[in-house]
């Protein structure tokens, strides 16, 4: 088997990919490809030529991890599609699984596309930070028109087959074996004359069209550059000749392709799959099979942790200690799915399954049978333990018993059961039905299968999962722990609570600091701060923030914070506020200055850059990249910035370390060490700094 097998079937030549897992547009492809066309050229028995995947796919998409290459090196995917559009004989694609980016291109250039009907085409680009480079933006609006391709293009979500043949992108959709299917079409079409060329089409679309679009990606892609160009480029597939647009998309995909948001884009991709790899871990270590859940806390976090698994049409059983929680827990998963009913993405035959196999219970014994046990009350130790011990007696042998403690230390919980083994953390994000990140935390006595079993889990219920080890907070809240200080501190120094959120907004965060802290509850930190000063035998922690909150003002659920909140529930800023912190600063003699928000964004991203480097050393995280996850998936730092860890490798680490020296703060040994060394954390994870 070679990378493209030619096989005649009759007068058809059958060229065949075979570059796993997803076929991507690698070295070696094209060159397949063209000696293909050379053949099915020089044989003038070959009447025409089918274009089909081995393996579980068609071209997933150009190779993304070519994108830094040399040009010289990098596969020519344009090269070889100028040939095929201009190719003398009918060319078929014959697409199953997916036919995306890259994949989707090569299919557009053909003469014709059949696909089975399960398959699924796309432009997924965007969400790389790039744009359909090999005439995409020019060929999908003249076969679907402007409209629809922006959605796809826009969106980057890939389309089925069936309504792929609706609007025309596929010719026919093949029932049975797509091979024979392909050749049989490749017979019927061999004589086709003259050959449909999408790029001798014309594409529709409306000037409203593209103003809509630009006025969309404002919500929906603030700040990004790949978005505009593609909306640019499907303009001029409606206005100007085909070779002009393909012109101009080569030059902007280069832009796009080199900018910091394509390589931070980029940069997630691999982390969120490097991610569920661990370390130590083989592919063939033994996973037990899931098949019921136990939850125990119907609050808000059991209520949502628990629709993840109904969602997956796993049945779980949920505990509580009182009837009218019970009912109350059960009450607010069915307004939820009703709530999704309502909004036509889900029938109310759904939300009905989904409740059917949820079953209520006040008697924890009732989890005898199930396969994995996940306890989700209240932040105390004590209850936690107790808890582990009565699971203990309760639980099946091989039972997964697991803690969605946010901050808890998991060993100690798991030292009260005889068997810690089996005994792991599962940190879910509020609101847990929605957040895609899973913190899993492994313990000193977490098995492997139990860790591998969890980390199947999560992809089962469609999480991220990211592997952490157990200190303080985990990475994620130990990282914003740093964070939320550095923020206080600068209001302290002189900066209004609105200029430092509005520095971390442009930065692309949806929220920031202190929005995010009036959405949470300022009461919860305030609560913390005062259990650890009594712990610590410290003074009443009575900081500018303490205040607040005792003055009853806790966050959005009292109306009011750090900001106020009306109906429109937007953050505005409280005289009252501004008054208390003057007041605060002139009590500690601090002379309040002027903060720039330069100075705000870098020390806020640097400090969790900083405690991300600790955590790295510590070898809590097992990768930089593993942070980046965290963060964009459960805290909401822009994926086009690739994380806290990546924008620092952008910035240059060199300058991170000056930048913390300059505030005041002392780099980490690990930043250190890497700036001095001119490395990165990227470099870092590959194995360049770690012995
Ligand atoms: N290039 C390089 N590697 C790729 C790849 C690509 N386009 N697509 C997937 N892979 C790799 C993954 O990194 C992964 O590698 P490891 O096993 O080493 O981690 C492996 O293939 C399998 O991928 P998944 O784990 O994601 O497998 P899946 O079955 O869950 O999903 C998929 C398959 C839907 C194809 C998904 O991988 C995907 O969405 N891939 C990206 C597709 C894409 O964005 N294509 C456009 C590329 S850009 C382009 O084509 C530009 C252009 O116009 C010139």
């Amino acid at each position: 088997m070679s990378i493209v097998d030619q096989i005649r079937q009759g007068n058809v030549l059958v060229l065949t990919i075979n570059n796993p897992p997803v076929n991507a547009f690698s070295p070696g492809v094209p060159e397949g490809l063209h000696a293909g066309l050379d053949a099915a050229e020089q044989d003038q028995a070959i009447k025409s030529v089918v274009i089909i995947g081995g393996g579980r796919t068609f071209i997933a998409g150009a190779d993304i991890k070519t994108f830094d290459l040399p040009r010289e090196q990098s596969p020519d995917l344009r090269g070889f599609i100028v040939r095929l559009d201009a190719f003398a004989k009918p060319t078929v694609a014959a697409i199953h699984g997916t036919a995306l980016g890259g994949g989707l291109e090569v299919a557009l250039a053909c003469t014709y596309r059949v696909a089975v009907k399960d398959a699924m085409l796309g432009l997924p680009e965007v969400k790389l930070g790039v744009l359909p480079g090999a005439g995409g933006t020019q060929r999908l609006p003249r076969v679907v028109g402007a409209q629809k391709a922006l959605e796809m293009m826009l969106s980057g979500n890939p389309i089925k087959a069936s309504e792929a043949a609706g609007l025309g992108l596929v010719d026919e959709i093949v029932d049975g074996d797509l091979l024979t299917g392909a050749v049989k079409f490749a017979e019927a079409h061999a004589d086709a004359r003259p050959l449909p060329r999408i790029s001798e089409k014309t594409a529709e679309g409306s000037p409203e069209v593209f103003a809509a679009a630009r006025e969309g990606i404002k919500k929906t892609h603030r700040g990004q550059l790949a978005p505009s160009f593609i909306i640019d480029l499907a303009e001029k597939a409606t206005t100007t000749p085909f070779q002009e647009g393909w012109d101009a998309e080569a030059s902007l995909f280069m832009q796009a392709k080199d900018s910091p948001q394509s390589r931070g884009l980029r940069h997630i991709f691999f982390a969120e799959r490097e991610a569920g790899k661990i370390a130590g871990l083989g592919k063939d270590t033994p996973q037990s099979e899931i098949k019921s859940v136990g939850i125990i806390g119907a609050g808000t976090m059991g209520g949502g942790i628990a629709m993840n698994f109904l969602n997956a049409g796993m049945p779980v059983m949920i505990v509580e200690t009182a009837q009218d929680a019970l009912d109350r827990g059960l009450a607010t998963i069915r307004k939820n799915y009703e709530n999704t009913a309502k909004k036509g993405r889900m029938t109310q035959d759904d939300v009905e399954k989904r409740m059917g196999l949820l079953t209520p219970t006040l008697d924890m014994a009732d989890l005898k049978d199930a396969d994995i046990i996940i306890e989700a009350v209240f932040e105390n130790m004590d209850v936690k333990k107790d808890i582990f011990t009565k699971l203990d007696g309760i639980a099946k042998p091989g039972a997964i018993l697991a803690s969605n403690t946010s901050t808890l230390d998991v060993n100690e919980i798991a030292s009260v059961t005889k068997r810690p083994e089996s005994v792991i953390g599962l940190h879910f994000f509020s609101p847990a039905n929605v957040m895609k990140l899973l913190e899993i935390v492994r313990a000193d006595k977490t098995s492997a299968s139990v860790l591998a079993t969890s980390m199947a889990l999560a992809k089962k219920i469609k999480k991220v999962g990211v592997v952490v080890g157990v200190c303080d907070g985990f990475v994620g809240n130990r990282m914003i722990h740093r964070y939320s200080d550095e923020a206080r501190q600068l209001v302290e120094a002189g900066a209004a609570p609105q200029d430092v959120d509005a520095a971390m907004n442009g930065l692309g965060l949806p929220m920031g600091p202190f929005q995010m802290g009036d959405m949470a509850g300022l009461d919860i930190g305030y609560a913390i701060r005062q259990h650890q000063a009594k712990v610590a035998g410290k003074p009443k922690p009575d900081g500018w923030l303490d205040r607040i909150v005792e003055k009853g003002r806790k966050g959005q659920k009292t109306a009011a914070g750090i900001y106020d909140y009306g109906e429109d529930r937007k953050p505005k800023p409280n005289a009252e506020v501004t008054q208390l912190l003057s007041n605060y600063r002139a009590e500690q003699g601090i002379t309040p200055r002027e903060v720039g928000q330069e100075e705000a964004a870098k020390r806020l991203t640097y400090s969790l850059v900083n405690e991300g480097a600790k955590i790295l050393e510590e070898g809590i995280a097992q990768r930089a990249g593993d942070i980046d996850v965290i963060y964009i998936y459960g805290y909401g730092f822009p994926a086009y910035r690739g994380g806290p860890m990546q924008y620092a490798d952008e910035q240059g680490l060199k300058n991170v370390v000056a930048d913390l020296e300059q505030y005041g703060q002392t780099p980490a040994p690990l930043l250190k060490q890497l700036a001095d060394a001119g490395g990165t954390f990227a470099g870092w994870d590959k194995g360049a700094g770690r012995g």
